[in-house]
């Protein structure tokens, strides 16, 4: 697949004919310096973006034959997205942040609350479930993030640089709970990073460089 930026004079080509095929139940990392489109693709895997040319499908869909209803419900169901910002609500808990798409996806009350503590566990974060972002290190906010990411249970997790605003010892404490909720879960994980060590502890890496894979 092609995804080209049109920038007038210029043309960016910032996925320049990936074609990856990603198996069930899968770990790996696409690694790649700063600009060699990374993000891109990976908003053109989450369905966030649609490629200039080529096709996409997820578990059988063609994305480019999907309504835009369909693809609503698709990345409602289907993916989940983890970012280097953690994009928490504020002004919500962390049991309430973890929530939030249960509610958006109208599973009741009791339901909610046996997933969420389930998370919570997961994540080791029951101790502080009824605090803030504000009142979270940056290690605490990412596992809210992640477990956020997985309460739909989505076969497909996308992260995107999620350690990158974590110090080293925190962002592998971060993969090691993504790798453990990887073999429980039994969710495809993908996570971009530029940082060697990040992709090390996953099973495989893509390295990307000017918007191909390379080796
Ligand atoms: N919305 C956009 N408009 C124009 N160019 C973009 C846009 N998004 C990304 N690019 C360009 O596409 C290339 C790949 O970017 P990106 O996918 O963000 O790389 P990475 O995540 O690996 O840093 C870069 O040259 C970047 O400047
Ligand atoms: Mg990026």
């Amino acid at each position: 697949m092609y995804k080209t930026y049109d920038l007038g004079k210029t043309k960016v080509r910032a996925v320049n004919g990936i074609s990856l095929t990603i198996k069930n139940n899968s770990f790996f990392s696409i690694m790649g310096p700063s600009g060699s489109g990374k993000t891109t693709l990976l908003n053109l895997i989450g369905a966030l973006d649609t490629p200039t040319k080529g096709k996409i499908s997820i578990n059988g869909k063609n994305l480019n034959d999907l309504s835009d209803k369909a693809l609503t419900q698709l990345r409602r169901f289907e993916i989940g997205f983890i970012f280097q910002s953690f994009n928490l609500i504020p002004v919500l808990s962390c049991f309430e942040n973890i929530e939030l798409p249960l509610i958006v996806a109208g599973v009741n009350k009791e339901k909610r609350k046996k997933r969420v503590d389930y998370l919570l566990e997961k994540v080791e974060l029951e101790a502080v479930k009824q605090h803030k972002p504000s009142q979270l290190s940056g290690g605490q906010k990412q596992r809210v993030a992640i477990a956020r990411a997985l309460v739909n249970q989505p076969s497909i997790v996308l992260a995107d640089e999620l350690t990158g605003d974590l110090d080293s010892k925190t962002g592998e404490r971060i993969m090691n709970f993504l790798e453990k909720l990887h073999l429980t879960e039994n969710q495809t994980i993908i996570v971009v990073t530029h940082d060697i060590n990040i992709a090390n502890k996953t099973d495989r890496i893509y390295k990307i460089k000017d918007g191909k894979l390379i080796d």
